[in-house]
């Protein structure tokens, strides 16, 4: 009768001898990244890392922290944000150098910790031919669904909004993005977007990605009857983007 009782007290007690240090510190870490994003990041990529298409900055919430850790790497050392004409990516470049490692990988968990943004699908795209395209050209690194294969180091496409694919599959055409010596991951995706042979195809397929995000619903309903909580449960299985 009483055993109950007394081993919630001796649960207790246990609990409240266990030293508290480790999970401290995870929790300075992570808000170190939090406040980190805030002050240095969040004015371009907005307070959700959702991004902002008028200033060219793509969403990064949901980002791995692997995929984020070699890309800014790779702005740190001038394989991205080299190119004049794009001045908020030379800013981006330039902020990123004066940041001490530790701080990186906490910007990066923090990145991998928030909820992916869904981005709205393109309307009046060739579907079936992006499809195509999708399943012999990208699949086989990017996946059936979009969701990237770490052990490939290839990232996943969901939770990145049209105008940003194809401006980077645009870079990695033209070798602009990818095509530096040191970039043997840049590299598997200049070789793979020479398959994108027209705009057509360009459009298509991204089109289709961005498809890969929702349920196959027509988005012209989703628009129409969107309950406020459906909007979180399309965003919430997210092993990655
Ligand atoms: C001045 C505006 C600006 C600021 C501030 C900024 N970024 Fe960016 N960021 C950009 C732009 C623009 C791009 C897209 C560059 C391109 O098109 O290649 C980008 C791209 C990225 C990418 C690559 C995303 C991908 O899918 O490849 C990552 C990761 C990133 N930013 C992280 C950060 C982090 C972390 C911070 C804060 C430490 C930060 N950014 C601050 C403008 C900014
Ligand atoms: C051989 C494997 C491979 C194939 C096939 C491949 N990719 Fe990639 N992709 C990668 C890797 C690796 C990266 C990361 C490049 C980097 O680190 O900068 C990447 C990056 C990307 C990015 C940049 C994402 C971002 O956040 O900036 C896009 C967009 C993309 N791929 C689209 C495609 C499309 C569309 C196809 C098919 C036409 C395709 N990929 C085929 C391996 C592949």
């Amino acid at each position: 009768m009483h055993l109950l009782p007394s081993l919630l007290l001796l649960q207790a007690l246990l609990l409240a001898l266990m030293p508290g240090t480790g999970y401290a510190a995870e929790d300075a870490a992570k808000q170190a990244g939090q406040v980190l994003f805030r002050n240095v990041c969040a004015s371009c990529h907005g307070p959700e890392a959702q991004g902002a298409e008028p200033l060219k900055v793509p969403s990064i919430a949901g980002a791995p922290s692997w995929y984020v850790l070699r890309q800014l790497d790779n702005f740190r050392e001038g394989r991205r944000g080299t190119n004049a004409a794009e001045p908020q990516a030379m800013i981006m470049a330039a902020m990123v150098k004066a940041l001490s490692p530790g701080q990186l990988q906490s910007v990066a968990n923090y990145l991998q910790s928030l909820p992916l943004v869904v981005p709205t699908a393109p309307k009046n795209a060739n579907l079936a031919m992006g499809k195509t395209l999708f399943e012999e050209r990208c699949m086989e690194c990017h996946r059936y669904n979009g969701s990237g294969e770490m052990t490939f180091g290839s990232p996943p496409l969901v939770g990145l909004p049209d105008w940003y694919l194809i401006a980077q599959l645009r870079k990695f055409k033209t070798g602009e993005r990818g095509a530096t010596p040191a970039d043997p991951y840049g590299a598997k995706m200049v070789f793979s977007s020479q398959f994108i042979e027209s705009e057509e195809a360009l459009c298509s397929v991204v089109s289709y990605i961005v498809t890969l995000n929702a349920p196959s619903k027509p988005p012209l309903l989703d628009d129409l009857f969107q309950a406020p909580q459906s909007k979180s449960a399309v965003a919430s299985p997210k092993p990655g983007r």
